[in-house]
């Protein structure tokens, strides 16, 4: 395991390029797994977690070449191919998105069976999720204590199915709506609340019947995908560590470029402004029914900070920053509440646990709630000491941030966690001070 130390800093200033959206990738080389002719994707993700998207995709048929660095030729197998491998195990390696999307593929292809499995993070992650409406459309699956990886899928000829969602997952949405596509009919998913979109996007570009009202998706079946080229943009929860360091750290200023602002990713910037980090840019607005992903510009600088309430309806629109919440709420004068966020037990490590124990190991007056977090500031810096990523990339990252922003600096134990989504964090990091 390897530490690192990060310690009280000067401002961070100047301009700042986020590593590519781990959710776009992931989606894009999917898609172009499951397209018949080439797409090439730009600006693809290098990282652990899209790197095992990539050994899956190659697993079962698909062709992947490199041509210069983050373009990628994907030579697909088409939505209705025969897979290669059938019997096979496929490792996802610490990737839920993966875990929980590549099932709505393979529960399509009828004969086909695979075991998807991966690391002890994601042994511990549950799958029943997508079991459920899997099973309800006719795929045969199987999971440990039925309700964990090791998870086998045998596909079958599925038909449409109208299913709500018991939480508002993007993965879970996403895994329904991709086995949709090779379902007899249509298929509807309605979530309790907005979370993110980017599925739906890149069937609309796929020119895939994909609608939506409201909180209703539905998405009718096709024989093939119509793709030839994904951008991905810049990764607004990877961007969101560095944001938070510009806002904690006084005098920052710190302009970020070619960032991904769709609407259902922004939460945590809507959040931090309320409490007061100056954060000027275009965000997307809600409600938007598009098949790109808006890219803009960002200039962030450090603002005094008050307390505020984080809603249930907001949580998935931040739900991979919520620990940044926590510190900055460390940060501002009063209270801060996070409601409604028990998804966060369940991410890649037990995420309410993980930020209560390590910032309060850091000096802060947080607690924990059954679906969130209490913390409260005076607006002073933390004290500092030392965090455990428990093998967390976001974990790992929030610890670094928390060093910079505290009064005697921050050790983090496990730091090399964060090359699962932003290998470069560090380097990135140490360049704006
Ligand atoms: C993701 C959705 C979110 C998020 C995860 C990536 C995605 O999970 O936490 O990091 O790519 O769809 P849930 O949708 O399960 O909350």
């Amino acid at each position: 395991m390897t530490g690192a130390t990060f310690r009280p800093s000067g401002p961070l200033r100047g301009s700042y390029t986020p590593p590519a959206d781990k959710s776009i990738s992931h989606r894009a080389a999917l898609f172009g797994a499951m397209a018949d002719e080439p797409v090439t994707v730009r600006n693809y993700l290098d990282s652990e977690d899209t790197r095992s998207t990539l050994g899956a995709v190659l697993a079962l048929g698909a062709g992947v070449e490199e041509e210069g660095a983050g373009c990628l030729v994907i030579r697909g197998v088409g939505l209705h191919a025969p897979l290669e491998a059938t019997g096979g195990r496929l490792d996802v390696g610490n990737a839920g998105t993966l875990m929980r999307l590549l099932p709505g593929w393979l529960a399509g292809q009828p004969g086909g069976v695979w075991t998807l499995d991966g690391d002890d993070s994601i042994r511990r992650r549950p799958v029943d999720r997508v079991a459920e409406p899997l099973r309800r459309m006719g795929a045969t699956v199987e999971a440990r204590e039925d309700r964990f990886p090791p998870f086998t899928v045998r596909g079958a000829q599925l038909n449409g199915i109208e299913y709500e969602l018991p939480q508002a997952s993007a993965q879970v949405k996403s895994c329904v709506l991709i086995a949709g596509m090779m379902a007899d009919g249509s298929t509807t998913v309605t979530e309790p609340s907005a979370s993110r979109d980017h599925t739906e996007r890149l069937m609309r570009r796929a020119r895939v019947p994909c609608e939506r009202a409201g909180l209703r998706t539905t998405v009718a079946q096709v024989d093939e995908l119509e793709l030839d080229e994904i951008v991905v943009p810049g990764d607004p929860s990877s961007a969101a560590f560095i944001v938070a360091a510009a806002i904690l750290v006084k005098g920052s200023r710190v302009v970020v470029s070619d960032i991904g602002l769709n609407w259902t990713r922004t939460g945590f910037l809507r959040i931090a402004e309320r409490m007061g980090a100056v954060i000027v840019g275009q965000l997307e607005e809600p409600g938007a029914d598009s098949e790109e992903e808006p890219v803009g510009e960002l200039d962030v600088a450090s603002g005094p900070l008050e307390g505020t309430v984080v809603e249930p309806a907001e949580v998935p629109l931040a739900i991979d920053e919520l620990t940044l919440v926590a510190l900055l709420g460390a940060h501002a004068e009063g209270e801060t509440v996070v409601r409604g966020a028990e998804e966060l037990r369940l991410k890649e490590s037990d995420r309410i646990a993980g930020v209560v124990g390590g910032l309060r190991g850091l000096g802060a007056d947080i607690e924990a709630t059954p679906d969130g977090f209490v913390v409260r500031g005076d607006g002073s810096p933390l004290r500092g000491g030392t965090i455990d990523s428990e093998g967390d990339h976001r974990m790992a990252m929030l610890g670094a941030v928390a060093g910079l922003a505290s009064k005697e600096g921050v050790e983090v134990t496990g730091m090399e966690a964060a090359a699962v989504s932003y290998p470069g964090f560090e380097r990135d990091l140490r360049a704006l001070l």
